[in-house]
C-alpha cells in the first residue's frame, strides 16, 4: 500500500486496540505494507498526551525492530467522550491538519456496539461521514448486536451513516490463515471439494477450546455466554464457509451468496444431546469484578443440521469453551467408512482436518497398509505444516485484516445479512435453552468429558 493510511481507533486505550490493533498496526509499517507517513488517532475517555499514548503502543508491542516503527510514525491521542460533541469537532480539526484528502482514512469502532449509534451520529455532525463521502471506511468488531432484532436496528442505523461498500464487519477468524486455507482448499482443489458432500461425509466438527478464564471480559462475557461470543460469530461462519459451494467467480459478493444459502438452512438439531456447562472457579472469578453469576455457559456443545439437499443427514457439531483443558482448535471433516468387506484390522475413518491450534496444519488421515504387520491398516497423516515451510512469523490475522480493509477488499469480513442470519440460528437454540441442565466441570477439564 504506498498511500498512508490514517487510523481513528474509537476506544484506543482499550483491550483490542492494545492485544492486536497496536501489534498488527506495527507489523504492517515494518513489513513496508503501510508507510511511515501513516497515522493513528486513539480517542478514549481518559488522559493522556500523544507522547503518553505512543508509550502506550509502544508498551503494546514486543518486537523491537515494531516498537521503533511506531516511534517512527505519526501516533496523537484525542482525549473525549464518545457522547460528546466536542469531541468529534476536535477530530475534524485534526483530520484537517493532517490533511486527509491524500491518505486512507478508516474509523475502527473498538468499543461496544452501542457506541456505534451516537459516535456515527457525530461524525456526521462535521460532515466526516456520511453516505457523500466516499472515501471513508469504517470497521467494527463483533458482537454484531445482541439478537436478531438488535443486530438489525444497528445496521439499519449505521447505513444512514454509511454506504453498505463502506462498513466492514470485522470477524478475525476469516483472516485467519487456516480459515483462508478452508477456502483455497475447497475451492482451488476439486480433489476436496468434490468429496464435501452427504454421500461421503458422516460429520463435521468445529471445536474453539481455551484454556483460560473469563478474565477481563467478565462483564462482557457474563451477558454473553459461551453461544452469543464464538458460535454466533466465528463458528457458523467457519461452518456456512466449509459447507458453501463454490460459485462461478471466486468474488466476495458470491461467496457470500452461497454462505448466505447455508446458513438460512441451517437449524439446531432438536433431537441431539446438546451440552452447556460452567468452570466451578467461574463464579469467583465473577466476584472478583463485583458481578453475580446469572447461570452463563461457559461451555458449549451444540449441535446443527443443514436442511440443504447436499448436506441432508451429516451431523455436525460445534463446540467452544473455557477453563478447558488445553487450548485446541480444528475443524474436522469426518468421511463416512468404505461399503466393501475385508480382513483388515484397525480401519479408521477417512478425515480432513484444518488445525487453528496449536498449529495452523491441514491434515488428511487416510487408512494405508501398515508396513510390519500386513494384515493391518494404519491410519496415515499426510500434512501440510506450516510452520515447518514457512517458519512462525506469518502474517497475523489483523494485519491481513487491517489491509483488506484499506484495499477495500471485501472477501474475509461477514456481511450483514449472513450476521442476522446467525441470530436466527442462536436464537432457535434460545427455545432449547431451559431443558437443557447446566453442568459444573472442575477447572482445566479435558472438553470430551464434559457431557
Ligand atoms: N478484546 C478483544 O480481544 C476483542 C475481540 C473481539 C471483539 N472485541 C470487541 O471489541 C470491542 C472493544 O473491546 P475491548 O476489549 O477493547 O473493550 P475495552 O477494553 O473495554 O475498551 C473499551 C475502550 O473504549 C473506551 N471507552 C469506553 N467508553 C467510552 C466513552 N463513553 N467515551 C470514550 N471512550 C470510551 C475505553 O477507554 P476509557 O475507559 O479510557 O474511556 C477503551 O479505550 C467490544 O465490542 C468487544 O466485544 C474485543
Amino acid at each position: 500500500m504506498d498511500k498512508p493510511a490514517v487510523f481513528v481507533v474509537f476506544g484506543g486505550t482499550g483491550d483490542l486496540a492494545k492485544k492486536k490493533l497496536a501489534p498488527a498496526f506495527s507489523a504492517l509499517l515494518y513489513r513496508k505494507q503501510l508507510p511511515l507517513d501513516s497515522h493513528l488517532i486513539g480517542i478514549a475517555r481518559r488522559k493522556m498526551t500523544d507522547a503518553e499514548y505512543k508509550q502506550f503502543l509502544v508498551g503494546a508491542v514486543s518486537d523491537e525492530k515494531m516498537k521503533k516503527c511506531i516511534e517512527a510514525t505519526n501516533i496523537h491521542y484525542l482525549p473525549g467522550n464518545f457522547d460528546d460533541s466536542e469531541t468529534f469537532s476536535r477530530l475534524r480539526e485534526l483530520l484537517n491538519a493532517i490533511d486527509v484528502r491524500k491518505k486512507s482514512l478508516v474509523f475502527y469502532l473498538a468499543t461496544s456496539f452501542k457506541f456505534f449509534e451516537i459516535i456515527s451520529q457525530h461524525l456526521s455532525e462535521v460532515s466526516l461521514c456520511g453516505r457523500t463521502r466516499k472515501d471513508v471506511k469504517v470497521a467494527f468488531e463483533k458482537p454484531f448486536g445482541e439478537s436478531k432484532k438488535s443486530a438489525k436496528e444497528l445496521e439499519k442505523c449505521l447505513l444512514k451513516f454509511f454506504r453498505e461498500e463502506q462498513v466492514f464487519h470485522v470477524d478475525h477468524y476469516l483472516s485467519k490463515n487456516t480459515i483462508m486455507n478452508i477456502y483455497i482448499t475447497k475451492f482451488l482443489n476439486p480433489i476436496v471439494y468434490e468429496s464435501l458432500h452427504r454421500e461421503l461425509v458422516d460429520r463435521v466438527e468445529i471445536v474453539v477450546d481455551e484454556d483460560v478464564g473469563v478474565g477481563s471480559r467478565a462483564g462482557y462475557y457474563n451477558n454473553a455466554g459461551a453461544i452469543k461470543d464464538m458460535i454466533q460469530s466465528h463458528l457458523i461462519q467457519v461452518l456456512s464457509l466449509l459447507l458453501s459451494d463454490r460459485p462461478d467467480e471466486l468474488s466476495p459478493a458470491k461467496i457470500s451468496e452461497q454462505k448466505l444459502k447455508v446458513m438460512k438452512s441451517l437449524h439446531v438439531d432438536k433431537r441431539a444431546r446438546h451440552v452447556l456447562g460452567q468452570y466451578k472457579s467461574y463464579k469467583r472469578e465473577l466476584k472478583s469484578f463485583g458481578l453475580e453469576d446469572r447461570g452463563t455457559e461457559t461451555f458449549a456443545r451444540v449441535w446443527l443440521e443443514c436442511h440443504l439437499r447436499k448436506w441432508k443427514g451429516v451431523k455436525i457439531m460445534l463446540q467452544t469453551g473455557k477453563k478447558l483443558e488445553k487450548k485446541r482448535g480444528f475443524i474436522k471433516v469426518v468421511y463416512r467408512r468404505p461399503q466393501v468387506r475385508h480382513a483388515f484390522k484397525h480401519e479408521q475413518p477417512n478425515e480432513l482436518v484444518f488445525h487453528l491450534y496449536p498449529h495452523e496444519n491441514v491434515e488428511l488421515l487416510l487408512n494405508t497398509l501398515n508396513p510390519i504387520e500386513h494384515s493391518n491398516l494404519f491410519h496415515s497423516s499426510f500434512l501440510f505444516c506450516k510452520e515447518c515451510v514457512f517458519g512462525p512469523n506469518t502474517i497475523d490475522a489483523y494485519q491481513i485484516l487491517l489491509l483488506e480493509i484499506l484495499n477495500n477488499r471485501k472477501d474475509l469480513f461477514a456481511s450483514s445479512k449472513e450476521i442476522i442470519e446467525a441470530w436466527r440460528v442462536v436464537e432457535e437454540f434460545d427455545e432449547l435453552r431451559n431443558s437443557i441442565p447446566l453442568v459444573y466441570y472442575k477447572d482445566s477439564t479435558p472438553s470430551e468429558k464434559i457431557a
